[in-house]
This record gives C-alpha cells, sequence and structure tokens, in this order.
C-alpha cells in the first residue's frame, strides 16, 4: 500500500506541476445558447480587451460554445463578466484511452488538491462514438481514481467544504477532463431574489440586448429602454449591468487552492477595470400583473434608472416623449401565459405596441411556430422553441 502511495505522488509530480498550469495558457470551455456563440464571442473579445489586453485569443466556436486558451487566473475571472456564458469549464486533461485501467491511471495522476475541496467531487460523464461509453461504470472508475489519490494526498484540513462538479467527456476515445469554474449556472446572478411566471433567463435576456446593440453602427451611446410586459423585471436588470463585473454570488473558483498561487490574482482588477456606461439609459418597465410589479421592484432596487409601472403596457403612456426610446419584451406567448383577445396574433401586438410608443428600435420575442420565420434568432425559452423579432424605424 506504501509503495503505491509514493508511486501515485511521484507520477502527480512527474506529470504535472503546479507552476506551469499557471505559467502556461489553459484551455477553457465556456458555454452557452445555441445560436447564440457570435455574440458570447463578441462579448469575450470585448472583456478581454479590458482584462488581459495583449492576449491575442484564438477562439474556436463549436455549437453551444466557444473554447480558447487563456491564462488560468483570467479564464476564472470572466465568471464575474460574462452575461451570455452558462458556464466556464477549465480544460484540465486530454489523453486517448480505451481501457479502464488506463483511465483511472490517468486520473489517479491529476493533482485534485489544486482544485478540490474536503468533498469528493461530482463526475458528469458523456461519452460518444468510443469504446468506453457506459457512464455509471466510467463514473465508478472516476471515484475509484480520486478515492486512491486522496489517500496518497489527504485533503488539508484548511481546503473548504465543497468540490466543483468535473465534467467527464469521451468523443471517438479521446478522454476530455473539465473543471466547472462556475458552480451555479450562470444566468443565476445573485441580485434577483423574485420571480414571477414564465421569466426568461438572465442569460437569454443579455444576449437579446447585445444582438439588438450589435445591429446598429455606430454603436449608441443613450437609449432610453422600455419593457412594457416587463415581469420580474429580466430585461431591464440586464441593461443596466451588460458592462458591469457582477460580484452578487460565489464562484466555484473561489475555493480553487491553486487562486492563492497565482501571481496578483484577486477580484481588485475587475473593480479597477475602465468599462463603457451601459448604453441603456432610462429603463422603464410596465406590467398589468400587480405582483410581478412587486417582484420587479425588489429585484431591482439597487438600480437607480428604473421606473415601474403596473399598468396595461398595450396602452400605458410614458410621462415624457424619450428620445431614442427602444422597446424589447417578452409577451405571453398564448401557450401557459394569455394574451388580451385584441393582440391574439404577433401583428397586432407588433402594431399596438408600435402605436403607442413610437419606438425607433423593438425586439420581440415569439413562438417558433408564430414567427413566419422572419426571427433573427432561434433558440429555447423554458422548453419552448421561439424566435427574436426585431424591427427598426431606419
Ligand atoms: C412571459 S412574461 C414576462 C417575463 C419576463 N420577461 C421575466 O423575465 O420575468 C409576460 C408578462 O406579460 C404580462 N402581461 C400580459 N399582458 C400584459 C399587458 N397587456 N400589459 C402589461 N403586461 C402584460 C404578464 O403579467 C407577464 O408578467
Amino acid at each position: 500500500m506504501w509503495l503505491e502511495f509514493k508511486q501515485v505522488a511521484r507520477q502527480i509530480k512527474a506529470t504535472y506541476s503546479q507552476e506551469n498550469w499557471i505559467k502556461d495558457d489553459q484551455r477553457f470551455f465556456i458555454s452557452c445558447a445555441l445560436d447564440f456563440e457570435p455574440i458570447l464571442a463578441q462579448e469575450i473579445q470585448f472583456w478581454l480587451k479590458k482584462l488581459a489586453p495583449k492576449l491575442k485569443p484564438d477562439l474556436s466556436l463549436w455549437s453551444g460554445g466557444i473554447e480558447l486558451s487563456l491564462p488560468l487566473g483570467t479564464g476564472f475571472l470572466l465568471n464575474h463578466c460574462l452575461k451570455t456564458a452558462n458556464r466556464i469549464l477549465w480544460r484540465i486533461e486530454q489523453f486517448k484511452c480505451t481501457h479502464f485501467v488506463d483511465f483511472e491511471k490517468r486520473l489517479v495522476q491529476i493533482p485534485w488538491n489544486y482544485f478540490c475541496g474536503q468533498d469528493t467531487p461530482k463526475f458528469k460523464v458523456e461519452s460518444h462514438g468510443s469504446r468506453l461509453f457506459h457512464k455509471k461504470n466510467l463514473e465508478q472508475s472516476a471515484l475509484q481514481a480520486f478515492e486512491r489519490y486522496r489517500a496518497a494526498q489527504p485533503a488539508r484540513k484548511k481546503l473548504p467544504m465543497q468540490s466543483p462538479t468535473i465534467f467527464i467527456r469521451f468523443d471517438q476515445d479521446q478522454c476530455t477532463i473539465s473543471v466547472d469554474t462556475s458552480g451555479d449556472h450562470l444566468h443565476k446572478r445573485g441580485y434577483k431574489t423574485q420571480t414571477t411566471a414564465a421569466p426568461l433567463r438572465e442569460t437569454l435576456a443579455a444576449g437579446l440586448l447585445l444582438k439588438m446593440l450589435n445591429s446598429c453602427s455606430p454603436s449608441p451611446q443613450s437609449v432610453n429602454l422600455v419593457d412594457p410586459m416587463c415581469g420580474s423585471g429580466t430585461f431591464l436588470g440586464e441593461a443596466y449591468f451588460l458592462y458591469k463585473p457582477l460580484f452578487f454570488r460565489p464562484f466555484a473558483f473561489d475555493s480553487f487552492f491553486i487562486c492563492k498561487q497565482i501571481p496578483n490574482f484577486g477580484k481588485r482588477i475587475l473593480k479597477e477595470l475602465e468599462v463603457p456606461l451601459s448604453p441603456f439609459k432610462n429603463l422603464v418597465g410596465i406590467d398589468l400583473d400587480p405582483k410581478s410589479i412587486k417582484a420587479a421592484e425588489t429585484n431591482l432596487a439597487s438600480i437607480p434608472e428604473t421606473d415601474l409601472f403596473n399598468e396595461d403596457g398595450l396602452e400605458y403612456k410614458l410621462p415624457h416623449t424619450e428620445e431614442n426610446l427602444w422597446l424589447i419584451t417578452n409577451p405571453p406567448y398564448n401557450a401557459r401565459l394569455k394574451r388580451s383577445p385584441q393582440t391574439k396574433n404577433n401583428e397586432q401586438l407588433i402594431e399596438a405596441l408600435r402605436k403607442n410608443y413610437q419606438p425607433s428600435h423593438m425586439g420581440l420575442i415569439v413562438t417558433s411556430d408564430s414567427s413566419q420565420g422572419k426571427g433573427v434568432l432561434s433558440f429555447k425559452n423554458s422548453g419552448i422553441p421561439v424566435e427574436f423579432l426585431m424591427f427598426s424605424d431606419k
């Protein structure tokens, strides 16, 4: 047994060095909703210009995310910045493997203590077109390898309890091991405490706002934004925080031991970043449902520029005529939430909103089966296939 411990320790030392993980750029996979990859790519470029201006990022777009090399600390800190990302995975290992013995041997050598807490991590396995395909057996094998490692390298008492989720993916016998640096899904921003019926994910809301901004050249400096069916206020919150790093919640990487070893690593750099102000200035939300307005008031309490009204959003008259008014909304789809009989079809709804607000730009989400293929983006909202329609008076 003692020989095994010594052997494991020697193998780890020979294969990995913490210094290399810190010195060399690391591979990251940043996931997002399908079809949002180009928007995420722009967002990544935007933040990297601020965080690591000398870096020439090598973005590879995949279906559902982007892979790129980054300094370790930069990859971690992007969790605070990216609004369209679902999760940030640090790819720690990649190897060809067709036998359980080899799989376990490789896993035993990973220095888990650099990023795991005292608990055993959760392994999530996926396998496509590979000789090793039995998920339960692979999970079991990973757990055994981890236990063998821990027998040789016990967790220090100082380590936090929690360990991150480890993603193991086999594709054509190529095994990739990734550490989840995010923890909770990134749409959970931490500033929203109340939800209402059929809320939109924050990551999607931010992506749609960026899509509208990207359609303008040059990018507008000052926009007044109205959401006439605002629900819990998702679009308004995202509009305000679009270019701000967020500090409302913890991330999995916060408790990684390796963070203590990265020179000058810390959140101070984010607090000192020079980022442009959000172009969205006055934020107005309207909803027919008093509970939704209450929820929005609570969620957006820290945002100074917001006005919320418990009114009919098809008829409400804004207190003053707004210059450069943009409208964005996620109206009822007539599935779980119903529309009024006068605005049952999309044309009627669009006409009513146009007439009432005369926005210079308008974006709204409708179901795919009612969009007549006119959407600029297709995605799923709570499992319902939807499209984003965009209009401008130019
Ligand atoms: C799909 S939900 C919006 C959810 C919102 N995007 C969020 O993330 O919380 C649709 C909202 O439209 C509101 N609504 C429906 N008809 C309305 C009307 N005529 N005027 C204002 N609000 C209306 C409903 O009360 C509901 O809150």
